[in-house]
């Protein structure tokens, strides 16, 4: 336990890096929690940082969670796989809750993304796939990860590993809740649209 315990830490720690948030202070002196959503993650670095900026943040995001996962390799070979997502999801919360800015930051999908990847790449290729047509359709960034997290949640029913499944489901339902604020603007058609999709376009 105490093992566990020690990993787990180590991924909180590595996931509650703030990248987008550093990345903005330090380069761009702004500050991501008070533009746009508020967020820290890819999408709210690329509406107010750029595509560059974007693309450095979800590429770090993405690699938290991978290297938080890992952690569970620190101890010689893990018993399962599902134990990449017991670790992992300390990263996801440090990514979350972080305790640099007042456990505020982001809302999970890229650090999550990256603990799917250790775990199994064809989940993540259903997740992207699904992300993407969400996104294509919506131009919703919040809309494709959204679907991104229930697509996978799904599948892992379909091909009944359960381990994935309970682990998915609960994530959706997180990643559901920290969308709340995404949620209320898109039923008030006030959510911020990418310059993609079909919604931008039309
Ligand atoms: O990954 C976060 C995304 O789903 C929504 O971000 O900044 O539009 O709230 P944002």
């Amino acid at each position: 336990l105490m093992h566990y315990l020690i990993s787990l830490g180590l991924a909180y720690l590595i996931g509650s890096i703030p990248f987008g948030y550093i990345i903005g202070k330090v380069f761009f002196h702004k500050n991501l929690l008070k533009l746009g959503s508020g967020g820290i993650g890819t999408t709210n670095t690329l509406r107010n940082l750029g595509l560059p900026a974007g693309i450095i943040v979800l590429c770090l995001d993405v690699l938290k969670g991978s290297a938080g996962a890992l952690m569970a390799c620190l101890w010689g070979p893990i018993p399962a796989d599902y134990w990449y997502f017991a670790v992992g999801v300390g990263a996801i919360i440090g990514h979350t809750y972080s305790v640099w800015i007042g456990f505020k930051g982001g809302k999970a999908v890229a650090t999550s993304l990256g603990v799917l990847m250790v775990y199994s790449l064809p989940m993540v290729g259903i997740a992207m796939l699904a992300f993407g047509i969400a996104v294509f359709l919506t131009s919703m960034v919040s809309v494709g990860s959204m679907a991104g997290f229930i697509s996978v949640t799904i599948a892992a029913l379909l091909y009944q590993d359960w381990a994935l499944f309970i682990v998915a489901l609960i994530l959706t339902i997180f990643v559901i809740y920290r969308h709340r604020g995404n949620l209320k603007r898109i039923k008030n058609g006030q959510e911020n649209l990418i310059p993609f999709g079909l919604v931008y376009w039309a």
